[in-house]
């Protein structure tokens, strides 16, 4: 699986997206390392607030099929520039996928770009803080 196919999975789990307040959509595709993707979509809600990011459902839906090792995630929405994942999909992503992920963002024009986790949170939070 290369990062363009990834993208196209990310593309296609954005159309499963269930936005009728933002209207904005997102799909994100999480790819193991034994090669399994799991694909998730932002999922609002009318209490705005326990609305869910599509890379936390992709993220959530990988974990409780049992993965702990993973490559990289791709992110798409319409918009026309890059969308990286928020605050809380980060710290998500960190916890159960690990600081080498590699999150791979793309624009409205095409253009891709990859980052590690690691350089979207920096200094994070973990379990490694609880047991010191
Ligand atoms: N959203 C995501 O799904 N992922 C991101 O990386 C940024 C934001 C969603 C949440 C909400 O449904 C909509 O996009 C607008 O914020």
């Amino acid at each position: 699986m290369n990062n363009n196919e990834l993208i196209d999975l990310a593309n296609a789990a954005k159309n499963k997206s269930y936005s009728p307040y933002s209207k904005f959509r997102v799909g994100a595709a999480l790819l193991t390392k034994d090669g399994k993707v799991f694909q998730g979509a932002n999922i609002e809600n009318a209490a705005y607030g326990v609305t869910i990011c599509a890379e936390r459902t992709a993220a959530f839906a990988a974990k409780l099929d049992g993965n702990d090792e993973f490559l990289a995630i791709a992110i798409a929405s319409d918009s026309k520039d890059y969308i990286t994942p928020c605050g809380a999909c980060r710290q998500v992503l960190m916890e159960l996928c690990g600081e080498d992920l590699d999150v791979i963002v793309t624009n409205g024009n095409g253009d891709v770009k990859s980052f590690k986790l690691n350089e979207l949170l920096p200094f994070s939070f973990g379990d490694k803080n609880l047991n010191s």
